[in-house]
C-alpha cells in the first residue's frame, strides 16, 4: 500500500523510508491566543487524517459539494494515489512566547541556533512558529498538502518562507542504494537507519527519563528538526579533480567507500580520512557519539542572475537534541570543512517536533 500510517507514538516522515519529493513550509502564527493556535493544530490534523489516506479534505471533497460556493477541495490531487505522504509538523521557538501563553513550556532543548563562521543567512528563509515537512512520491502530492493545510490556515497562519525539495539526499534504508546529492557523492551511507528503534532511541527521541523539566513533558516521544537551506556552487565543484571532490568528502565518488577502504558501509576509523574532510569533521566519534537522523533533498530553485544554477541541499535532521547534535557538529563544520569551499548556508530553522498523534488525537495536543 501507498498510505502511511498516520497515528502512532512519533510523528510519521521521521523514521519512514524517504519519499521522494518534498514541500516543506515554514509559517507564521496570526492567531493572537492559545485557544486559537489549538483550534488551527486541530483542523490541520483532520485534513493531514484525509490527505495522508489520498482523500480530499471537506465536505463534498474538489467537485461533491454546493456548486454555488468555493470546493473544500483545491483538487489537483484528485485521481492521485497517497503517494506514501507524510506530513510532520514542528512549532518554533517563536512560538513560546507570551502570545501563546506558553513561554513557561519552551523546552530547554530548543535553542536559538547560534550564529556559525561563514553564515549568509537570508532571513526571508529563517524561522516560522511552525513548520510543516511534506514528503511524498508524487510532487504534486506534497504540494497539495502543503496547499491545502495553507488554505485552511487562512488567517489563522501564513506562509512565512517555503522550499521544494527533490532526489532525496539520505536515505534511512541501509539496504536500498544511497542516493546521490548534486555534487554526485551518495548521500545517507552513515544515516541512523530508520528500522533501527534502538539507535532511534538513543539519538533521535526525546525519552521519558531524559531531564526534562515538568513544563517540557508534553515532548516525551518528540524530537527536534534542524532545516538548513545550502547552496551548493556546483559550477566550481565541476571544475575540482575528482581526487580533490573524494579528498574533501572523505569517501570515494562511485562506491561511497571511505577513502583508503573498498565499501560502501565498511567500518572505518575516521582518523585515517583528510584531516579537514567532511565525514571526518562530522563523525560521531569527534562528537561524544551524537548521530541525527539526516532526511535532506536537493533543490534547484531557477537561476542565480549571475549565470549559474541557484542549487543545493535542503538540509533535514532530527535528533533528540540540539545542543549535543546539530550545534556541535555545525560548529566543527563550519571552522574546517573542506566543503565550506563549496558551500553556503543560506536559510535556517529550528524546531520541537511533537510526539504522535493517537486515535482522535491532534498534533500538539500534549502541549495545549
Ligand atoms: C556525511 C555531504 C552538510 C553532517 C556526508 C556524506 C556526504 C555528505 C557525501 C558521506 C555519506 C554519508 O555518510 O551520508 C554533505 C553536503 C552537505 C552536507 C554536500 C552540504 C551541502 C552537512 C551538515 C551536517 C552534516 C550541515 C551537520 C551539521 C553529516 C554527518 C555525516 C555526513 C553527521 C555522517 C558522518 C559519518 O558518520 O560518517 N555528508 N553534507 N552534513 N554529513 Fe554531510
Amino acid at each position: 500500500t501507498d498510505v502511511v500510517p498516520f497515528e502512532g507514538a512519533h510523528q510519521a516522515g521521521i523514521a519512514t523510508d524517504v519519499q521522494a519529493h518534498l514541500h516543506f513550509a515554514a509559517f507564521d502564527v496570526l492567531a493572537d491566543d492559545a485557544a486559537g493556535l489549538a483550534g488551527l493544530l486541530r483542523d490541520w490534523t483532520a485534513a493531514a487524517r484525509a490527505l495522508v489516506s489520498g482523500r480530499p479534505v471537506g465536505e463534498g471533497g474538489a467537485v461533491g459539494g454546493d456548486p454555488l460556493a468555493p470546493p473544500a477541495d483545491t483538487g489537483e490531487a484528485l485521481g492521485l494515489p497517497a503517494a506514501r505522504l507524510t506530513l510532520t509538523v514542528g512549532l518554533g521557538p517563536s512560538l513560546f512566547d507570551d502570545r501563546f501563553g506558553l513561554a513557561a513550556r519552551r523546552p530547554a532543548a530548543l535553542v536559538d541556533l547560534p550564529a556559525f563562521p561563514g553564515d549568509t543567512l537570508d532571513p526571508a528563509r529563517c524561522g516560522g512558529d511552525l513548520a510543516v515537512q511534506a514528503c511524498a512520491d508524487d510532487p504534486q502530492v506534497a504540494v497539495h498538502a502543503i496547499r491545502t493545510l495553507s488554505r485552511i490556515a487562512a488567517g489563522r497562519a501564513a506562509v512565512r518562507w517555503a522550499q521544494l525539495g527533490y532526489g532525496r539526499a539520505a536515505t534511512v534504508d541501509p539496504s536500498a542504494p544511497t542516493p546521490r546529492n548534486l555534487f554526485g557523492f551518495k548521500d545517507g551511507t552513515a544515516n541512523v537507519p530508520g528500522a533501527d528503534t534502538a539507535a532511534l532511541d538513543e539519538h533521535v527521541w526525546v525519552a521519558a527519563d531524559d531531564a526534562l523539566a515538568p513544563g517540557e513533558r508534553w515532548m516525551t516521544g518528540g524530537t527536534y528538526l534542524v532545516a538548513r537551506r545550502i547552496a551548493m556552487h556546483i559550477e566550481t565543484w565541476d571544475r575540482t579533480s575528482l581526487a580533490e571532490q573524494e579528498q574533501v568528502v572523505g569517501r570515494t565518488k562511485g562506491e561511497g567507500a571511505p577513502l583508503g577502504g573498498s565499501r560502501e558501509h565498511e567500518a572505518f576509523d575516521p582518523a585515517t580520512l583528510p584531516t579537514a574532510s567532511h565525514v571526518r569533521l562530522a563523525h560521531p566519534s569527534r562528537h561524544g557519539g551524537a548521530r541525527m537522523l539526516r532526511r535532506g533533498f536537493n533543490y534547484t530553485d531557477g537561476a542565480t542572475g549571475l549565470g549559474r544554477l541557484d542549487a543545493g541541499l535542503f538540509f533535514l535532521a532530527y535528533q533528540r537534541d540540539v545542543r549535543r547534535a546539530f550545534v556541535p557538529v555545525q560548529q566543527a563544520l563550519a571552522a574546517d570543512d573542506a566543503l565550506n569551499e563549496y558551500v553556503r548556508h543560506t536559510g535556517s530553522g529550528v524546531w520541537a517536533v511533537p510526539p504522535g498523534v493517537g486515535a482522535g488525537g491532534w498534533w500538539g495536543e500534549q502541549l495545549l
